[in-house]
């Protein structure tokens, strides 16, 4: 078989349409995959609305995936045909996960445990990297794109942070519930995060001491922040709007650090001696690539033990064909607290 089925973006802005195209080829090193579930991001539809990040088209997005290694590319270990994966894409037309099949680095995907669907592991990629890369990336030739913690999943790194609080704002983001329970990891308390009420228990079982209603004034949350016994060192801004990055800087303390999801957008005082670093969530990158490849040699591991939690998922109906729909409902905000996935192989002729 040579030809599968892929959701396009034709042109720069314009529609999405499933067609046919080839089966990419793994390269030397690489997985070829084949998708049973992929997430959908926010990046998926800003890249049709704002034009950002994607050059070639038609195009295909999408950068979560779990599914099956369906070949192996030279020189690849530890992995043989019929393993179940997950991995992050990226986008690229061959690592892109809006199709049947993808290719993908061995070194960054990780073996599916048995106490996770293929749907929940779909849900873990992009959300967990940002997460991670923002708290543990460190300098790198471009500037500082991540706190410079000391990842839990080595020895060195695990609670290492007890008894320092950190706050985060929007903690019922995918990327937010990645961020309380790789702070739990890291021994962080309290983990103080906003989100909708209706969320809290959900994100107490994740690892938060304090949910903060997101709907209330930030005027609060800078009163409680003030009750933390020791000084708020490191605040992760997982909803970036100006205002939450504004707070986020001025409640944290002397030679700490804000991480930021977004272009930053805060009035800086210059003596306050504050890092805002703002993080590029893919580990195919390289600046990124060395903390990616050390996370995902242990991220079945942090999985299978229930250190780390997937997502909430809604499977939606269609396969590919029914992505654009989803893409709509994120961006009227329309999506709480759950990750939105789809299965590629449920494609039917009819979406052509
Ligand atoms: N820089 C990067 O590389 C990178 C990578 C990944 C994502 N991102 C960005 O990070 C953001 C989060 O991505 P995601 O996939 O995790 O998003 P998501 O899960 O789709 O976000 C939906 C959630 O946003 C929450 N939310 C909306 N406004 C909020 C506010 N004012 N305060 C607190 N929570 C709020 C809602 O929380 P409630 O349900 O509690 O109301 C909702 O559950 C997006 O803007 C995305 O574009 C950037």
């Amino acid at each position: 078989m040579t030809q599968q089925k892929a959701l396009f973006l034709k042109e720069k802005q314009g529609a999405w349409e499933v067609s046919a195209t080839s089966i990419p080829e793994p390269g030397a090193g690489d997985l070829l995959v084949k998708i049973e579930a992929t997430a959908l991001n926010p990046v998926d539809w800003k890249i049709q609305k704002y034009d950002w990040l994607v050059e070639e088209y038609p195009a295909i997005v999408g950068t979560d995936a779990a599914g099956e290694v369906a070949a192996v590319g030279d020189s690849v270990a530890g992995f043989k045909v019929g393993d179940k994966v997950f991995h992050q894409g990226w986008f690229s037309n061959n690592k892109a996960t809006f199709q049947q099949y993808t290719t993908v680095p061995a070194e960054i995907a990780a073996k599916l445990p048995s106490n996770i669907s293929l749907d929940e592991a779909a849900s873990i990629p992009l959300g967990l990297a940002t997460a991670a890369l923002g708290l543990y990336s460190t300098l790198d030739k471009g500037g500082q794109r991540g706190a410079g913690l000391t990842p839990p999943w080595e020895d060195a790194g695990r609670d290492k942070y007890a008894g320092k609080p950190i706050l985060l704002f929007g903690g019922a983001t995918s990327v937010g519930q990645y961020v309380i329970q790789l702070a739990k990891l890291s021994g962080f308390s309290p983990i103080i995060a906003t989100a909708s009420a209706k969320h809290t228990s959900f994100l107490n079982s994740l690892g938060a001491d304090h949910v903060i209603d997101r709907n209330k004034p930030l005027s609060e949350l800078t009163e409680l922040v003030s009750l933390t016994k020791s000084p708020l060192e490191v605040v992760y801004d997982a909803v970036s709007f100006p205002e939450t990055q504004q707070t986020g800087y001025d409640v944290l303390a002397p030679g700490g650090t804000l991480v930021i999801v977004h272009v930053e957008q805060i009035n800086k005082d210059s003596s306050a001696n504050k890092t805002v670093t703002q993080v590029f969530g893919t580990v195919h990158g390289s600046a990124e690539r060395a903390t990616g490849v050390s996370l995902y040699s242990k991220l079945t591991s942090l999985v299978e033990k229930g250190e780390i939690k997937p997502n909430r998922v809604e499977v939606l109906p269609n396969g590919l064909a029914g992505i654009p729909d989803g893409l709509k409902r994120m961006e009227e905000d329309k999506i709480s607290g759950v990750k939105l996935i789809a299965r590629p192989q449920e494609t039917s002729l009819l979406s052509q």
